[in-house]
């Protein structure tokens, strides 16, 4: 650890522990088996639920037969929609979704329509696991089956345009300039067509709920979520109980990606199969069940028209998305934003169409909207420098954004042209040869490809408590979550540093609804609201302590003035005279205090709406843009006889404001790419057009990459400082490492072979 520099800072802090490549905090628990996920909470009492799902995607249910499955020994309960304990409210309705917060505005066992395959229609409790898994194996369901629709490409379907906003996340159109004239004029003309699979999440620990009523009017969830106030909230509004009556844990979590951002049907089955049994009550999805429960990434085709002058500069960009959705909800990942802004284009118009079918709502899915419309821009820009004879590198610096086209304001600040710079260098990007299909190593094709990636720092708000002990300790506090990627860990240190002690002395909680409220980790929000707020609620302990020392007769700093005072490492000195000061543990042990709190808000950019934090009209008051950039080159080998794509060599290199951890940081980034990967070339859910049912649901059949598909990935960061985004200068990296992902590996395919795939996963079908 760096201890050399002073580590007090007036907005940002200096470099201390923050930013160091710290091994994960909670690693040890994880690995020795310690830590607690929310499958594992043995509690007295506790008994197993297990969800009957359908296997039709359309019908009514006549009768369920129960009486088989009732005696059997240890079946405590079968709940279905004739007896699931009452509401005071659902989703079923508009208003009701709203008020819930809901992902889907249909909750199973409130019907007895059926709307998709894998809707729970039975939950079944027994005292062992076995014994509910065969009691369910006996319900027997009688459907009257009604042919379903699949997706926007059956022809029955029915295309419509969700014309506005629906619910704050359904996008609509957005008109820049006259793209429509743009385009007609343009020199240049390029039109093409991208398709991108349904993705699955795919998380390692599946949704799990253990639901425990410690009284008629005490509810403790332990919850598989990325944010428990927001569940907290949903089962509160569902359950019309106040809402510190509900209680929200999850201390780990194994991953999320999207499918765990949101209060889905499961979790309030399993509270109101506790209630109906008065004993606390788990359930854990399976693998299968993962399918059809915590929504996907929709179907979805694309079609971008790029204008362009004979020299290469953008003029007209128009995109239209089409994808299925519910019978309920207008739910599409908003594709369009990152084309809206990416590069430097005057005319701009984006269009959405849903179709209804029988599937589940889908939902945010690993980077939603910007890692499909980064693949539709990103090739298309490849498309634009081939069709020019020019490097994909230079057409993108030709167009580059100095400013950010769709809201028209300056950028709170971007390191793009750094992160072009210091991958092409890394990666050797001025060796290629720009001809397709010319390189070769053996018998095998070489592909190099590059693409841009940018997230927005979407708006969010949270808070944190910091209490520091005379002894020289500290308990820091937020109701954030961990996802594995880092949280505990990145706090400790930005505790640490504020509070000038080492990281061995922070104790760092999270993830229960005792806790100061914060944001849902999602929208890559998590790392810079939580961090302000802990920087801020440190902040608060010195204001306290300073004023303090300055009313202390014995104190060096007796009365000198609050603002004349700076905090050094854990001592309060004079700015004038760094010698003159004393430390916090002197300080409090001659007041006779034991412990000081403080408490602080982390505000993190602006701008947009994103339905993952509540932000006011002031916080969207803002005079820049607030996003992160970076840049991806990738070398892939494609098999000319077998078709197979398998990539070499990975250079990412993004500019996202402070980087709190260098491992965990690179760690994000690596994980990212590799779910970018995966979307390129192997992710793929197969729904059957005729069933509506999907035919791959397992980890055996919907392929993600394993070690042997990924090569040693170089990341770097670029040392941005941005002072517009919050406290600390974190933008975030969650999702960013996914973006423009998918497009480098099409672009290095095409490099390689001549071939441009624009339907995701590029399998070897499709290469041959
Ligand atoms: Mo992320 S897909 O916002 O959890």
């Amino acid at each position: 650890m760096d201890t050399a520099e002073p580590t007090f800072f007036e907005t940002n802090p200096k470099a201390g522990v923050v930013g160091q490549p710290l091994d994960r905090i909670d690693g040890r628990a994880k690995v020795m088996g310690q830590a607690r996920y929310s499958a594992e909470f043995v509690l007295p009492g506790l008994v197993h639920a297990v969800l009957k799902t359908s296997d039709v995607a359309k019908g009514r249910i006549q009768s369920i037969d129960t009486s088989a499955a009732l005696k059997e020994p240890g079946v405590l309960a079968i709940l279905t929609h004739q007896n699931l304990p009452a509401l005071a409210r659902t989703p079923n309705d508009a208003e009701g979704k709203k008020a819930i917060g809901a992902p889907m505005g249909f909750l199973p066992l409130t019907t007895d329509r059926i709307h998709y395959a894998g809707q729970p229609v039975v939950v079944v409790v027994a005292d062992t696991l076995e014994r509910a898994q065969h009691a369910a194996a006996l319900v027997r369901v009688n459907v009257a089956v009604e042919k379903p629709l699949a997706s926007y490409e059956d022809p029955k379907a029915e295309i419509f345009d969700p014309l506005k906003v629906q619910d704050g996340k359904t996008p609509g159109h957005t008109v820049r300039g006259n793209a429509k004239e743009a385009f007609a004029a343009a020199p240049i003309q390029l039109t093409h067509t991208y398709v991108h699979a349904i993705n699955h999440h795919n998380p390692m620990e599946p949704g799990a709920t253990t639901a425990h009523w410690e009284a008629p009017d005490r509810l403790t969830v332990y919850e598989s979520t990325q944010g428990v106030t927001r569940t907290q909230k949903s089962l509160s509004t569902m359950l019309g109980m106040p809402q510190e009556q509900v209680r929200v844990v999850t201390k780990y979590l194994g991953g999320g990606f999207g499918c765990k951002g949101s209060c889905w049907p499961h979790t309030i089955l399993t509270v109101q199969a506790a209630k109906a049994v008065g004993r606390p009550v788990k359930l854990s999805l399976t693998r299968p069940q993962m399918f059809t429960s915590m929504g996907h990434r929709e179907d979805q085709t694309q079609t971008l028209k790029l204008g362009a002058t004979k020299e290469g500069k953008l003029t007209a960009l128009i995109h239209e998305k089409t994808s299925t959705t519910s019978p309920w909800d207008n739910y599409s990942e908003p594709n369009s934003r990152i084309i809206d802004l990416l590069y430097a284009c005057p005319n701009f118009e984006a269009t959405y169409q849903l179709a209804r079918a029988n599937v589940m709502t889908s939902t945010f899915t690993r980077a939603p909207g910007e890692a499909p419309g980064s693949f539709a821009i990103e090739c298309s820009m490849d498309d634009l420098a081939y069709q020019l004879g020019m490097d994909p590198l230079a057409i993108r610096l030709l167009n580059y954004a100095d400013k950010d086209y769709s809201t028209n304001k300056p950028w709170s600040s971007k390191s793009l042209k750094q992160c072009y710079a210091r991958g092409a260098e890394l990666f050797g990007w001025s060796k290629r040869n720009p001809k397709a299909g010319a390189t070769r190593d053996g018998r095998l094709l070489v592909g190099w490809g590059m693409a841009t990636a940018s997230y927005p720092v979407h708006n969010s708000q949270g808070t944190a408590r910091v209490r520091l002990y005379a002894d020289g300790h500290a308990v820091v506090q937020s109701g954030a979550t961990d996802l594995g990627t880092g949280t505990y860990t990145v706090m400790t240190q930005v505790a640490a540093d504020a509070l000038g002690v080492t990281p061995d002395k922070i104790r760092f909680e999270l993830g229960d609804t005792r806790l100061p409220t914060a944001p849902n980790s999602g929208g890559s929000v998590a790392a810079g609201t939580v961090s302000s707020a802990v920087y801020m609620a440190a902040q608060d302990v010195w204001q306290k302590l300073i004023r303090l020392a300055t009313q202390d007769k014995k104190s060096p700093l007796f009365r000198a003035r609050p603002a004349d005072v700076a905090v050094e490492q854990g001592r309060m000195v004079l700015k004038a005279n760094k010698n003159k000061g004393e430390d916090f543990m002197a300080l409090m042990k001659r007041a006779e205090m034991t412990d000081i709190e403080g408490n602080g808000n982390g505000k993190y950019g602006a701008g947009y709406e994103t339905g993952l934090a509540t932000s006011t009209a002031e916080d969207r008051k803002v005079e820049h843009a607030m996003h992160s950039f970076g840049a991806h080159f990738c070398e892939v080998q494609v098999d000319p006889d077998l078709g197979t794509v398998h990539v070499k060599r990975w250079v990412s290199v993004h500019g996202a404001g402070r980087i709190l951890n260098a491992k965990t940081a690179r760690s994000q980034i690596i994980g990212g790419s590799i779910f970018g990967i995966g979307s390129a070339l192997m992710e793929s859910t197969h729904r059957d057009q005729s069933y509506s049912r999907y035919t791959n649901s397992s980890l055996a059949d919907y392929h993600i990459p394993v070690n042997a598909d990924i090569p040693d990935m170089t990341v770097e960061f670029i040392d941005e400082h941005d002072p517009y985004i919050n406290a600390m200068g974190v933008k975030g990296i969650g999702e960013i490492s996914m973006v423009g992902v998918a497009a480098a590996v099409a672009n290095a395919v095409f490099h390689a072979t001549g071939k441009r795939i624009r339907s995701l996963p590029i399998t070897p079908d499709k290469v041959l």
